[in-house]
């Protein structure tokens, strides 16, 4: 059995990209490596939490330790969530596709004189807000990231408010840092509190300090 400030905390983490399919041999997919969610999910596991990783198709290995939900599209990360909770906290770090190709054809599309197919597009589940915004077995502690490439804490902070959820962990992903699918992070805590500007630092230190704040939060020390 795990020992840890986290012991006995059911925490779910999505983590990677989605792909979304256009056909049953192509998908419309995006630059994430899963790398800072698998980081998270294994310090929240050292730390003795029970973690359930729900993850789209990564280039990193999951932890070990963790229970993994493999998932292709966001409608699939949208219905594990679901069926994960509840849980004492959940921490949001994939990178969800916002649309998804409305009806993705069942047979690969061919080249036609006709022309160029034509793709129609549909709003995914936000995930985040519904889990956040959610009366009946909202977690207590709800985690959202924000990959932003200008203005970070102004965008990071309005989107804390619109998603309705507690902390939200903005990073700087403008192709210039190298940030996303390296192996450093440099982010903004933003929370009710306010912001924490962290130092830049490997993708694993981010994810212990991450988890250790969590603990703090989810177990805050007797005192008497
Ligand atoms: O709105 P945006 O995609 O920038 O928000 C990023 C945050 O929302 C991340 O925590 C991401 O995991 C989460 N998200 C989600 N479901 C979506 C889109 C984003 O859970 N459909």
């Amino acid at each position: 059995l795990a020992a840890g400030p986290l012991a006995g905390k059911r925490i779910i983490v999505t983590s990677g990209p989605t792909h979304e399919p256009i056909d049953p041999v192509r998908y419309i997919a995006n630059r994430s490596s899963g790398a800072q969610g698998t980081a998270v999910a294994r310090a929240l596991r050292a730390l003795g939490a029970e973690v359930v990783f729900i993850t789209g198709p990564a280039t990193v290995r999951p932890p070990e330790g963790v229970q993994v939900v493999p998932v292709e599209t966001a409608s699939d990360m949208h219905a594990a969530v679901q069926a994960a909770l509840p849980a004492d906290a959940a921490v949001f770090a994939a990178a969800v596709a916002d649309w998804r190709v409305a009806s993705a054809s069942d047979r690969k599309l061919k080249k036609t004189k006709d022309g160029m197919p034509r793709l129609a597009f549909e709003e995914n589940p936000d995930i985040l807000r519904e889990v956040a915004s959610q009366t009946q077995d909202r977690p207590d502690l709800v985690v959202g990231f924000a990959a932003e490439t200008n203005d970070v804490v102004e965008h990071a902070t309005a989107k804390r408010l619109r998603k309705g959820c507690d902390w939200i962990v903005a990073n700087d992903v403008s192709p210039a840092t190298g940030i996303m699918g390296g192996a450093e992070n440099a982010v903004i805590l933003i929370t009710a509190e306010g912001e924490e500007h962290w130092p830049r630092m490997p993708k694993d230190q981010v994810a212990q300090r991450l988890a250790e704040k969590i603990a703090a939060t989810l177990t805050p020390p007797v005192s008497g």
